[in-house]
């Protein structure tokens, strides 16, 4: 068995390669980009471990020998699910390593933005030192926090932004009332951006939420009112985004997913002063970079193991070829 890490921004590999010592899989490593990238280093492989590789029918018919593919990560947009189920390949992802640090950080955003830490802190550092300098700043536990995506991060932001809001809204048409907390008021999208002083999006990129941040919705937010995405850039259309803060009804925007990433430094985005990056971090702890780490590369192990992984996205039509040890 032999299995390709396609790319990864970690400083060492030394965990997975541990891990498949240990279970006799042999392990070859890339920083692929493309499609053609991963095609050149995966002809002779089993399977894929990928961060932000593309992966679709165009690998696996090159590559026929591929039968999983695990994600590191929650968010699997980056691999095909659609080719991956035609061609009977497992995907599996990593969705629960890191559910609190994605929701703190959404937090820490949503907060510094309603408290202007960043303009402050600016200021400051410009020779400004007063409390109105950036403008004026209204009582968050007058608020209204809106969610989009009452998932696993969207339902932990509920938890812990309750205490500091007023009212906690949000709007997931796909599960049920029963799984809507009692502290959470369930509303239609519209709503959602009309009543909220500050939307999270914890939606995954899909062919339904590419774009779903339009000049439309963004129409609808009150003047004063903030977005912060740590979900997927493409998400946002910033185009929108940009002309809604310029107009002056968003009093910023902080984003921890771009479009592409990372960004040009001098990306309109980049250089708006009512906007505050950080750069997909929104994932990270030691504990949790770990955890992730060692729950993707577990994925490849269990399905040769025992030919199933523990995360699946995609139901795959591929058994292993030889049971492992
Ligand atoms: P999840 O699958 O538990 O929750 C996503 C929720 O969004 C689901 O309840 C689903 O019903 C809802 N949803 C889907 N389409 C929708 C729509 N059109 N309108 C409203 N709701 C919709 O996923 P989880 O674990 O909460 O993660 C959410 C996303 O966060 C991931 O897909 C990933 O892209 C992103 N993420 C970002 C990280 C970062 O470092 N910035 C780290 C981890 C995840």
């Amino acid at each position: 068995m032999k299995i390709l890490i396609t790319d990864y921004d970690f400083p060492d590999l030394e965990l997975e390669q541990a891990l498949y010592r240990d279970a006799g899989i042999e392990v070859a490593t890339a920083q692929c980009r493309t499609e053609d990238d991963v095609i050149a280093a995966a002809r002779d492989c089993d399977g894929l471990l990928v961060q932000y590789a593309p992966v679709n029918a165009k690998v696996f018919a090159a590559c026929p020998r591929i039968r999983i593919v695990s994600r590191y990560g929650a968010g699997f947009d980056t691999i095909n699910t659609g080719d991956a189920a035609a061609y009977g390949v497992w995907v599996a992802n990593s969705p629960d390593y890191g559910v609190g640090e994605v929701a703190t950080h959404a937090l820490a955003m949503t907060l510094a933005l309603l408290r202007h830490l960043a303009l402050y802190d600016r200021d400051i550092r410009n020779g400004t030192w007063h409390f109105g300098s950036p403008g004026k700043l209204q009582r968050v536990s007058d608020m209204t926090l809106g969610i989009l995506g009452l998932g696993r991060i969207g339902k932990r932001m509920a938890h812990i932004g309750r205490n500091s809001f007023k009212r906690v809204i949000a709007c997931d048409p796909y599960i049920i009332d029963g799984d809507f907390p009692a502290y959470v008021e369930r509303v239609s999208k519209e709503e959602l951006f009309a009543q909220a002083d500050a939307v999270s999006l914890h939606v995954p990129l899909s062919d339904d939420t590419r774009g779903i941040v339009n000049a439309a919705l963004l129409e609808r937010m009150k003047p004063g009112s903030v977005l912060v995405n740590t979900a997927r850039g493409a998400v946002v259309n910033i185009g929108d985004l940009l002309a809604a803060l310029d107009a002056g009804r968003l009093d910023g925007a902080a984003l921890d997913v771009l479009p592409s990433e990372p960004p040009a430094t001098d990306a309109r985005i980049v250089q708006h002063p009512r906007v505050l990056l950080t750069p997909h971090a929104a994932f990270y702890s030691v504990v949790a970079e770990k955890e992730l780490r060692h729950k993707a590369a577990q994925n490849l192990i269990d399905w040769m193991q025992r030919g199933r992984p523990s995360y699946v996205v995609v139901e795959g039509k591929a058994e292993p070829l030889a049971q492992l040890p």
